[in-house]
């Protein structure tokens, strides 16, 4: 997926937010504000900027070292990997989707370099 593919979605996507207020919230949007909430005072989570604690790596560089997908799985049961004294948090199933929604978003790469076939994105 290029940038402007993702841009493009979400734009869509705030568009269509805007344009219903019934409508559920839209996953990526959900995901941003959780992550700004609880991981924001560490790590960047946005498409730009640097983390407020720099040992903690960019969120849109993620998957310079992971499948996004992947973290799904942590933050279901508890994200502890590399967080050593951090708060464990376990997120409810939507809460992880959204998480992941948004985190996919914004990535600026398609992935780590050694994934192959990689599943189609939207
Ligand atoms: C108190 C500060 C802090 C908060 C809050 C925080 N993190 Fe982190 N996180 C870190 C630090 C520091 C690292 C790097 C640890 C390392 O590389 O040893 C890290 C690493 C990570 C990693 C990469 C782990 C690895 O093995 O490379 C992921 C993924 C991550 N954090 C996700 C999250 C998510 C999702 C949240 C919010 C739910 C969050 N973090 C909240 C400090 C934080």
């Amino acid at each position: 997926m290029t940038r402007r593919t993702i841009v493009g979605g979400l734009v869509a996507a705030a568009l269509l937010v805007a344009g219903s207020a019934t409508a559920a919230p839209d996953p990526v949007a959900r995901g941003r504000e959780i992550v700004t909430r609880k991981c924001g005072v560490c790590h960047a989570v946005g498409p730009t900027g640097d983390s407020p604690n720099p040992a903690a790596p960019r969120f849109r560089r993620l998957n310079e070292r992971y499948d996004v997908e992947d973290l799904a799985e942590g933050l279901a049961e508890g994200l502890t990997v590399g967080h050593g004294p951090m708060p464990e948090w376990v997120f409810p199933p939507e809460d992880v989707a959204a998480i992941v929604a948004y985190l996919k978003s914004i990535q600026e790469r398609d992935g780590p370099s050694e994934k192959t076939a990689a599943p189609p994105k939207r």
